[in-house]
């Protein structure tokens, strides 16, 4: 294996659009390629983490206030970062993400109306300067992501209404658009195949640049 500087990549996307999917395909090819390669996913990946991940997704946490779920993401995130993915990174290893920053700007940002620069206020003190390389949006509509969870019991937050849900696609779009150099958008129609192919090609550019 050529020694190569650390890489850090989230996954984003509304629910049901195939990220989880996708990570794993990733994590298991730089696996097969020699590389060192870590995979946590967001809110959770570490011991404190995964509790507050049960507080946030518990479907009886009904009267939970906008900032109180914003900061306990962010709470989730600082720890896991300071955890693992700082640690990693410093080794010059790789870390995936499924789901990070991004997701509260869009969930509780564009989603839920939170405005933005709060957001951006706490995820400055949570976690600074540490962010991903590239961030890759599966794209995919509602009513395709709908139907790939039909056989799921919903969390509470993905019981939410539609409107929610498709200003959370519109804001991921939207913040794709703000920083496109970090942004690798794909359409999550696409086959499973067929987007693995799109996320190796762009990522094996980036371990060989
Ligand atoms: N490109 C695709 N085409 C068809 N089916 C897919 C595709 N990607 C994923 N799926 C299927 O859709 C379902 C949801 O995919 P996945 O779990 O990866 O979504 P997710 O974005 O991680 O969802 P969540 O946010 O709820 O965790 C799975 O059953 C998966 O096999
Ligand atoms: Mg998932």
């Amino acid at each position: 294996m050529k020694p190569f500087a650390p890489l850090f990549i989230s996954f984003e996307g509304i629910d049901g659009s195939g990220k989880s999917t996708q990570c794993q395909k990733l994590y298991h090819e730089l696996l097969g390629r020699g590389y060192k390669v870590h995979l946590f996913r967001e809110p959770g990946g570490t011991h404190i983490s995964e509790k507050i991940r049960d507080i946030l997704l518990d479907k009886e946490h009904t009267e939970i206030s906008p900032i109180t779920e914003m900061l306990l993401y962010f709470a989730s995130r600082n720890q896991l970062i300071t955890e693992k993915v700082i640690p990693a990174l410093k080794r010059g290893e790789v870390v995936l993400l499924d789901r990070f920053v991004d997701s509260t700007l869009a969930y509780q940002g564009y989603g839920r109306d939170l405005p933005l620069e709060s957001i951006r206020q706490v995820a400055d003190v949570a976690i600074g300067d540490v962010m991903p390389h590239l961030t890759i949006l599966v794209d995919t509509p509602l009513e395709t992501a709908e139907n790939r969870m039909d056989d799921r019991e919903l969390d509470r937050l993905e019981a939410e209404n539609r409107d929610f849900k498709e200003n959370t696609r519109k804001g991921y779009l939207e913040l794709a658009k703000q920083e496109p150099d970090r942004w690798l958008i794909l359409d999550g129609r696409e086959s499973i195949e067929s987007l693995k192919a799109r996320v190796i090609n762009r990522v094996t550019n980036l371990l060989n640049g």
